[in-house]
């Protein structure tokens, strides 16, 4: 599989990132054996990103992603490891929080990134993003964690995720460090970041960003959904074009296409799916088939 840099500051990562949100929803991942089954796939379809967070899971995931990596050094040893921090709400271990909130404070950040280095059992993470903008945190104190954690050698590279353009640029003017990615939300239902002006950002600091629930988190296959429905029947009528590709290869396909080069973060917790992905890397849409999903997603022609 292509490898690729989110920045030039950036390590090294795969084309596509595996996403962890939804492992414990799956009886058969949430397990340490079970999770690993479905590492090794990822690897052996050269999937080696591996997309997480402090909160999934009600924060047990980072745990649970930990104890498979734990089960089999090799297969350790070739993954890089992306997680987030920043959003605490009320749960059972944290009985004290009233309400949920954004804290992306130099001291928070500090933190939950060393948390995250224990649970996952890494000395240092590739890649930690500040999940959410804290509308109450100042950029010079967030700016204050990823610089520490970069110069200690906790982080290879810092980012953020549901950053605008703005808040990506201002957090950017006291970073000792550039930021390497914004990952957001992005399938042909959810455009923002082409109208937001996100996406140009990314082309105009040559980074890529993350594209999260690529597959519109599970929308793409509901038959009650009017959108779906015409999505995937304008994909059935366009595979013969690309060998009879399957609506989630081509709408990996499409968030592939874009220019700023988006790194599809995958939500699938299934062995066949992650393969049927990776095989998507090898389709070239064409100009004229990514406007004909635009539109069939959209319900509209183009303006
Ligand atoms: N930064 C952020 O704020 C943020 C927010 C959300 C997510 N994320 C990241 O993005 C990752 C992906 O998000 P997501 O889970 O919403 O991704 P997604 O791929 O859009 O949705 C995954 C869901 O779709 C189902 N699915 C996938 N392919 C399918 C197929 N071919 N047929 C039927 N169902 C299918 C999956 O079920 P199966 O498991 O059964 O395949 C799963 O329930 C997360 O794991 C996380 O790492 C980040």
């Amino acid at each position: 599989m292509t490898r690729a840099r989110l920045h030039a500051a950036s390590p090294e990562f795969s084309r596509l990132a595996f996403g962890t949100w939804r492992l414990l929803d799956s009886p058969a991942r949430a397990t340490p054996e079970g999770l690993l089954e479905l590492l090794k796939t990822c690897l052996d379809c050269g999937i080696t990103t591996i997309d997480t967070a402090e909160i999934y899971g009600g924060y047990r995931v980072e745990e649970l992603v930990g104890a498979a990596l734990a089960l089999d050094a090799g297969v350790k040893q070739r993954m890089e490891l992306i997680t987030k921090a920043g959003i605490y709400v009320p749960n059972s271990f944290h009985p004290e929080r009233r309400f949920a909130h954004y804290n992306a404070a130099a001291s928070r950040l500090v933190k939950s990134a060393e948390k995250s280095l224990r649970w996952l059992g890494v000395e240092v993470l590739d890649c930690f993003l500040v999940h959410r903008p804290d509308w109450l945190g100042s950029i010079d104190e967030t700016a204050a964690g990823l610089n520490q954690l970069l110069q200690e050698g906790k982080i290879r590279s810092a980012g953020v995720s549901n950053y605008s353009a703005s808040q990506f640029a201002a957090l950017s003017t006291r970073m000792d460090q550039p930021l390497v990615t914004n990952q957001v939300e992005f399938h042909p239902f959810h455009l923002d970041p082409i109208h937001d002006g996100v996406f140009d950002q990314c082309q105009e600091r040559r980074l890529r960003p993350m594209a999260w629930s690529p597959m519109a988190g599970g929308r793409l296959f509901a038959e009650d959904d009017a959108a779906a429905v015409r999505l995937r029947a304008a994909c059935a009528a366009m595979a013969e074009r690309y060998d009879g590709a399957s609506p989630d290869q081509l709408v990996l396909a499409w968030i592939l296409a874009h220019p700023a080069g988006p790194v599809p973060v995958l939500g699938t917790t299934r062995v066949e799916r992650v393969q049927a992905a990776a095989a998507a890397l090898n389709l070239a849409l064409s100009r004229e088939d990514w406007y004909g999903l635009w539109e069939a997603a959209q319900g509209r022609r183009i303006p």
